[in-house]
């Protein structure tokens, strides 16, 4: 005849029993079938229940908790044995798969725009001969754009820069000069400004974008000269291109400065022994220039008794396609990754 202390160790033996059991299983199949073995029907734990019923009455509640607590105890065996399988198993997985000794795989950092880049390097070679940037707005109106640089309503050169009219008054800017313009109007002589941005025409080729790059150059003080436009350019060019490249400047009209020149250097490809990227003549034109109109000074509320100043504005996409062999500008806009990666 059973007691109850008798089967409250007889059950605390068989959870010790089942962990013994069960530690050296590395399988759920084997692991479900101890398990079987101890909570199943015909199990060891049932077993032990039968006797249940032959106990006095008042020792049954405490022999039940007893049979729960070991069926629990085991239950939990079973979960804990086969999370620590699942673990194993994954664990041996990765192992598997990750060779932690390869050479990593490079990760694809992005970089700045080959046009981003020219700018800020042209920007930088100007700083260095102290210029600051000064910056103007895209969508501009058509007094900052033309009157003020003396390009009237019915002048030709309005035919020419092709512009985009927002309304009647106001324009997308077809060049940087505008900021001239302004710059002037906000801050007394002397000035030295670079504005690098973005400009409107209505053109469209394989050398003219609708949106391209320019960046303007104004220099106002006491005695500057034609000289020191000639030197400014001549520099950066050298710079910019690190080669000993010379530059021209070929007598040309624009209606805010007096006088006025293109501003050519040597082919960069052929070092101005003529090629098909200058079209034999061993020169290519990057922009205009001259020495700033003493009208321009009058609408823009500079002394032009004291002081004179030149000024230029070059296409940053003609720069850097003759720097990098570009022949295409559409390349600059399109976002192909192979042709932004190798910059
Ligand atoms: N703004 C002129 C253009 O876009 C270039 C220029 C700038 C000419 C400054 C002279 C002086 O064609």
């Amino acid at each position: 005849m059973s007691n109850a202390p008798e089967m409250i160790a007889n059950l605390e033996k068989l959870g010790d029993e089942f962990l013994a059991v069960i530690r050296p299983l590395a399988d759920e199949q084997s692991i479900r079938a101890a398990q079987a073995q101890f909570l199943g029907k015909k199990g060891k734990v049932s077993e032990l229940m039968k006797e249940l019923g032959r106990l006095p009455a008042g020792d049954r509640p405490l022999v039940g908790a007893a049979v729960n607590k070991v069926k629990q105890t085991i239950e939990d065996q079973v979960q804990s044995r086969l999370v620590e399988l699942a673990d194993a198993v994954a664990r041996q997985d990765l192992a598997r798969k990750v060779d932690v000794t390869l050479p990593a795989r490079p990760i694809g950092g992005g970089h700045l725009h080959l046009l981003t880049q020219v700018r800020l390097e042209a920007v930088q070679i100007f700083a260095e001969l102290g210029f600051v940037v000064a910056e103007g707005p895209q969508i501009e109106t058509d007094w900052h754009t033309f009157e003020a640089l003396a390009i009237p309503k019915d002048h030709p050169a309005r035919d020419m820069q092709d512009t985009f009219y927002v309304s009647e008054e106001i324009v997308l800017r077809t060049h940087t000069s505008p900021v001239q313009v302004r710059t002037m109007l906000t801050q007394p002589p002397p000035i030295r400004i670079v504005a690098p941005g973005h400009v409107f025409r209505r053109d469209d080729d394989p050398t003219h974008s609708p949106m391209f790059t320019q960046i303007e150059g104004l220099a106002v003080d006491v005695g500057i000269s034609f000289a020191d436009l000639k030197g400014t350019l001549l520099h950066f060019v050298k710079r910019f291109f690190q080669r000993d490249l010379g530059i021209r400047l070929r007598p040309s009209y624009f209606p805010f400065v007096e006088p006025g020149a293109e501003v050519d250097m040597q082919c960069s490809f052929c070092m101005g022994s003529g090629c098909r990227v200058c079209k034999g003549t061993g020169w290519v034109e990057i922009g205009g220039s001259g020495m700033v109109d003493p009208e321009v000074f009058g609408l823009c509320g500079v002394d032009a008794e004291k002081y004179t100043g030149f000024a230029f504005g070059m296409g940053l996409e003609r720069m850097a396609m003759l720097r990098h062999a570009v022949n295409d500008i559409k390349f600059y806009y399109e976002g192909d990754i192979r042709f932004l990666e190798q910059f």
